[in-house]
């Protein structure tokens, strides 16, 4: 990506030549975070001029989007559901496909329904606090293995206003956990841990390893926490995961084995199974 922003242009010059979809978008997220102002802004106003003071802003961003930064890390936030959540180098940037998991989730409880909610590596907190937030009445418990991820995960409980209802807390997936819950929610490391090298720059060197790398073939985290589900799991209780392209059979089977019933996995928008749903066998 060439230094295409310089002193003196004006925001319709720097966006009018991209063509391509999402540096386009990656373009104007960046120039409206760098330069301090509205897309309305850019649109009612495209030809005001810009300081030297924007200009350095906007480039120091582009320069780090050239290294690969993912967009989310640089803006120091990324959208997810309806929400708006901080993220860093310190969790994974919640991603469009386990928007999926949350619907599954909201589908799972009835409207009105006081239930207790666990989300096992709960990172930033995207798939914990969305679903709270569709379920004014349910609170729900967070478990995470890095202490910077939890702090992030609190930072973002606090300012969406969950923190009386969201419990997040240190840990080894199911390890120390009591009671029971009426969802049990995950979205686990699922990469295959030879794999991980091999992926886009934006994952492979900026997302955290610990929320990538599922062990030597991608499931470790699914057979550690399934084998958990019937000691944690209320007696009419549900789980859903999200799983990786290729993976959903052999949860489903890890399920099946517990003696869980689990549903027909459901497809996201590329057609690849990415949500393992059931519940226990009544
Ligand atoms: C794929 S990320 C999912 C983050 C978030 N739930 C989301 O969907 O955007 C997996 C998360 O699991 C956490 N994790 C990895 N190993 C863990 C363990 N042994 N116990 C608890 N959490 C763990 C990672 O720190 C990371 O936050």
């Amino acid at each position: 990506m060439k230094h295409w922003f310089r002193s003196g242009q004006t925001h319709a010059a720097v966006l009018k030549p991209r063509v391509w979809i999402s540096p386009v978008i990656d373009a104007r997220l960046l120039l409206e975070a760098g330069a301090g102002v509205g897309r309305v802004d850019i649109v009612t106003d495209p030809r005001r001029p810009v300081s030297a003071e924007q200009v350095a802003a906007v480039e120091a961003f582009v320069r780090r989007r050239e290294a690969r930064e993912p967009i989310g890390h640089i803006l120091g936030r990324k959208g997810f559901w309806t929400l708006d959540f901080a993220v860093n180098a310190d969790v994974l940037s919640p991603r469009p496909e386990t928007e999926l998991l949350v619907e599954v989730a909201v589908e799972t409880l009835p409207k009105g329904w006081p239930a207790r909610v666990l989300d096992l590596g709960v990172g930033s907190g995207a798939i914990l606090l969305s679903v709270l937030s569709e379920r004014p009445e349910s609170t729900g418990v967070g478990i995470d293995a890095s202490q910077a991820a939890l702090t992030i995960a609190r930072a973002n409980a606090e300012r969406l206003g969950f923190s009386d209802r969201a419990t997040l807390r240190q840990g080894n997936w199911t390890d120390g956990l009591e009671g029971q819950f009426d969802l049990i929610l995950s979205n686990p490391p699922y990469i295959p841990s030879t794999d991980i090298d091999g992926l886009e720059p934006e994952v492979a060197k900026w997302e955290p390893r610990l929320a990538l790398d599922g062990g030597p073939d991608g499931l470790d985290p699914y057979r550690r926490i399934i084998a958990d589900l019937p000691r944690l799991l209320a007696p009419a209780g549900a789980f859903a995961f999200e799983v990786g392209k290729g993976q959903a059979e052999a949860v489903q089977a890890f399920a099946e084995a517990q003696g869980l019933i689990t549903s027909t996995p459901r497809l996201d928008l590329a057609g690849i199974p990415r949500v393992v749903a059931g519940k226990r066998a009544s």
